[in-house]
């Protein structure tokens, strides 16, 4: 097919034909959205004001150029190098997973509960397992006056992390730290812990979106361990020696597991409140818990 003319009305029509086989059809509105904002710097709602606007020709060849990227399913956000969350804009690539909605409610929901606190430099944030650093980015944005820490396992990541909090003028301090082997865990205390750890069995791969795991570091998805909750029973017993008492832990969970971390949040008796919460789909998604 070929674009009927410069018009970006054209070019959406041009996408719409070019990516149905690969896409529906609100997927490619997302898509297209998402191109519009990198290549012409239109908001989502400038786009469709836009449609009978002429669009320079080396813009028109840049955005029919990424069809062709597109119909091999990799994700248009590592197609651009760039993901927005929570109204940030983030660097990601092949080792940092693509930040997810169901986070950013996360994130949403720590930020509203700590509002209502006193924050000052003494208030320490931890996220594990942090990837792009969407989750403390995001937390010391909005949480300014609070120290915020995160750890990955990965190095790779972890460059992409402060690239990220350097790009977003925000200060967070990263270490390159697996959680899982206790030897290595700081000498620290922290108010706050948030994680949305790995928690995908390997066994699980092949009912998986392909483009996911294609494309997506499978650092990020999989537990290596035949416990699919490992990482979080690790950042529990983490908690019982960093966690302060009176501090919060924050989980995003695999719905599949949420009341196997419940239950085992509850058995390990360091907490005096823990309650699953569901996301916007309705599904368990989130496990907020208050240390004795
Ligand atoms: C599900 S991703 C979450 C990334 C990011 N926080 C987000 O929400 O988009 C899990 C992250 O945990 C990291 N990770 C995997 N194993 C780890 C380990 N043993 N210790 C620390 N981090 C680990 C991965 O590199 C990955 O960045």
């Amino acid at each position: 097919m070929k674009i009927a003319s410069n018009k970006l009305i054209d070019l959406y029509k041009y996408y719409q034909t070019e990516l149905a086989s690969n896409y529906d059809a609100s997927e490619i509105e997302a898509i297209f959205d998402l191109v519009c904002e990198h290549f012409l710097n239109f908001s989502k709602s400038e786009v469709k004001l836009a449609y009978q606007s002429h669009i320079n020709q080396s813009d028109v060849l840049n955005i029919y150029l990424l069809v062709k990227e597109l119909k091999t399913n990799k994700p248009i956000q590592y197609i651009l190098g760039e993901a927005w969350f929570y109204d940030l804009k983030f660097k990601v690539n092949a080792h940092t997973l693509i930040p997810r909605p169901e986070t950013e409610e996360l994130v949403d929901l720590i930020i509203r509960d700590l509002k209502k606190q006193t924050l000052n430099a003494d208030f320490k944030l931890l996220d594990i397992g942090t990837g792009s650093g969407c989750i403390p980015i995001s937390l010391k944005k909005h949480l300014a006056h609070t120290t915020v820490c995160a750890i990955d396992i990965s190095n790779e990541a972890l460059e992409v992390a402060k690239y990220n909090a350097e790009k977003n003028n925000t200060l967070v301090e990263w270490k390159c730290l697996n959680i899982l082997d206790e030897s290595s865990w700081l000498d620290t205390s922290y108010s706050v812990i948030v994680s949305n750890p790995p928690y995908v069995k390997k066994g699980e791969a092949a009912k998986m979106d392909e483009r996911v795991l294609q494309h997506e570091p499978h650092l990020a998805l999989f537990v290596e361990e035949d416990d699919d909750i490992i990482f979080y029973k690790k950042i529990i017993q983490f908690c019982d020696k960093h966690l302060c008492p009176g501090g919060y832990l924050y989980f995003e969970l695999n719905p599949l597991t949420s009341n196997q971390v419940k239950n085992y949040a509850d058995e390990f008796k360091i907490f005096n409140f823990t309650e699953i919460m569901v996301d916007m789909s309705g599904k368990a998604r989130f496990l907020k818990a208050i240390k004795k």
